[in-house]
């Protein structure tokens, strides 16, 4: 495994890759690397010949620098992870290298961002797309892959991929959860013990919820109102928004008669969580 530190490193290394033929499968990241990273990382190693995972915490997608401040940053560890699961190259560029004191370009999302993440977190898709046209461009990849609990950002990435003509497939993967329904998130071994069982109010309200959609409830008010009182249960939960939106537009729906995202952002303490599940009438 080799570690590249620079987008002119990083290109090289995939140029030599792609002379001898190979296929490259890349899972961008931001490090402090779970289950979940690893359930990315092993479908791109089914879906191409070498992998690159990259590991940087992009400051320009960060709207609280406490929040950057805090990203756990397990450097070692994430590279021991990599290691075994056969990864050919991890990128950890260093911040000077992605963003020099010249740096003036921007990608720019639209209507997509706006919703959900995009309103509650001003200028972080901005920082999201940016970087990840960067990655592209400097990994060369062939396939990348997204998880879908970032819904939102998948969505961005697809569109921004398919508007700018980038050659690189984008596969989404499933949710990887704890034994309690909670979304493994890096964030989540910031919160204290009493905000971790706190915190899976959010799997048993997503639960519910589709509960009572398969049982024909189709009024988005009356779901969204379900999910936000199971979380209101934990004193600690703070909700920043409950969404019904369309699957693809990403607008708010009303009347339930298309596939849907039903999408949640929850504070406990000063950790903000996400997670969504899909409904399919
Ligand atoms: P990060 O939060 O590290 O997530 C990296 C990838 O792992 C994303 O595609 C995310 O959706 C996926 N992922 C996270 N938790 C997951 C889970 N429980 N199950 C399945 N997949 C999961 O998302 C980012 O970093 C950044 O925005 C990035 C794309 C790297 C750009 O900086």
């Amino acid at each position: 495994m080799i570690l590249l530190e620079s987008p002119a490193a990083m290109s090289e290394w995939a140029a030599r890759e792609k002379a001898a033929g190979k296929t490259l499968g890349f899972v961008p990241t931001m490090g402090a690397l779970h289950r979940g990273h690893e359930a990315l990382i092993q479908r791109a190693a089914e879906l191409s010949d070498s992998v690159v995972v990259s590991i940087f915490v992009n400051r320009l997608q960060f709207n609280v620098a406490a929040d950057f401040d805090k990203y756990p940053r397990p450097i070692e560890h994430d590279l021991e992870i990599c290691q075994r699961l056969g990864v050919s190259a991890v990128y950890a560029p260093s911040n000077d290298s992605m963003y020099p004191h010249d740096f003036d370009t921007v990608v720019s999302p639209g209507e997509l961002a706006k919703p959900m993440e995009g309103s509650a977190r001003p200028g972080h898709f901005i920082g999201m797309a940016t970087v990840v046209a960067k990655l592209f461009n400097a990994t060369r990849a062939d396939v990348a892959i997204f998880g879908e609990k970032d819904y939102q950002q998948l969505a961005i990435v697809r569109s921004m991929v398919a508007d700018l003509n980038m050659s690189v497939e984008i596969v989404g993967y499933p949710t990887v959860r704890e034994s309690d329904g909670l979304a493994l998130s890096s964030r989540n071994q910031r919160l204290s013990s009493t905000h971790r069982l706190a915190a899976s109010s959010i799997p048993t309200a997503l639960k519910a919820a589709r509960e009572e959609f398969e049982l024909g409830e189709r009024n988005s008010k009356v779901l969204i109102e379900m999910v936000d009182t199971i979380i209101r249960q934990e004193d600690s939960a703070r909700i920043d928004y409950v969404e019904i939106a369309d699957a693809r537009s990403l607008q708010s729906v009303v009347d339930i008669n298309q596939e849907c995202v039903l999408a949640v952002a929850v504070f406990f303490g000063d950790v903000r969580l996400i997670d969504n599940i899909v409904l399919k009438p």
